[in-house]
């Protein structure tokens, strides 16, 4: 857990805020920040006392919604999800990502949609992808009340344009772009970076660079904290797996697992036994409930 105090005088859990975050740059000693993915309050309550920041990421609509990529996403899912998140975590500072096509066309269109995104979740801020191009949004969006959470790097909701996931910056060229549109994310008031595959020195130079914390996913130890998908690190999506991904369990199987004995039980009759069932007498009793 964060060196955070998460409980108040009075006994209230603390929520992580905005510049709890901004302030967790590591060379001023901060503590790496542990940021992970949640959609629903089932993972947002189990995952709320580990993490210090919870991302309610698009990539729900590939994770939940089996999309083949984040660009079908909606507002309105996004805002459901984040309703659903905000339900289970007492503790993290919960982020939810803009979908695409939601803030690209102008910052007045960024700011109707992003306002409409912290009113009806109660979220701490938004997340958007983008470099140098969004630096003027990010900058409306920081001025009126709205904190942004820069994404730079590889970007999902570029796939058609990028021709597919691809990692970043492999020649100096690209190297060099990634590292200013970071500088013009952060310049322009973002309060963190998301820096998504990205090969390591970039990663190190970004952070190097800037004076807000970077959070890496395929972004190295080099950054100021990490994030990853909760389905991916928990093994419960499993079509494909990014090399910058650990598995800390297997959850897909134990629950393929579950399914199998239950439709074993059920198909023999063991399920429901009488500790499931309402007024069947038990064996070794004689008729009480
Ligand atoms: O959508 C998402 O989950 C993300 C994270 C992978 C950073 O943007």
């Amino acid at each position: 857990m964060s060196t955070l105090k998460s409980v108040n005088l009075d006994g209230a859990i603390r929520r992580v805020t905005v510049p709890d975050i901004r302030a967790r740059k590591r060379r001023n000693g901060g503590e790496p920040l542990v940021c992970l993915t949640a959609y629903t309050v089932i993972t947002a309550r189990l995952l709320d006392v580990h993490t210090d920041l919870l991302l309610v990421g698009d990539s729900l609509g590939m994770v939940l919604y089996g999309l083949d990529t984040t660009v079908g996403v909606t507002l309105d899912m996004m805002i459901a999800h984040g309703q659903a998140v905000m339900r289970g975590a007492k503790r993290s500072c919960v982020i939810v990502d803009m979908p695409f096509g939601s803030y690209q066309e102008s910052p007045a269109v960024a700011f109707r949609n992003a306002a409409r995104i912290l009113k009806e979740v109660g979220c701490a801020g938004v997340k958007i992808e983008g470099g140098a191009e969004m630096a003027e949004t990010v900058s409306f969006l920081t001025q009126r009340g709205i904190p942004v959470l820069g994404h730079v790097g590889l970007m999902p909701q570029s796939v058609n344009t990028a021709g597919g996931f691809k990692t970043r910056g492999r020649d100096a060229q690209d190297a060099n772009r990634i590292v200013e549109d970071a500088k013009a994310v952060a310049t322009a008031g973002a309060f963190g970076l998301v820096v998504e595959g990205v090969m390591e020195p970039v990663a190190r130079r970004i952070t190097d660079d800037v004076e807000i914390p970077t959070i890496g996913i395929g972004g190295s130890p080099a950054c100021d904290g990490q994030i990853l998908v909760t389905e991916d690190m928990a093994g419960l999506f499993t079509d494909f797996k990014p090399k910058f991904v650990k598995r800390y369990m297997d959850l897909g199987s134990g629950i393929a697992e579950a399914a199998r004995q239950y439709a074993e039980d059920v198909k023999s009759g063991t399920f429901p036994g009488p500790d499931h069932c309402f007024g069947m007498p038990k064996e070794d009793d004689h008729g009480g409930e």
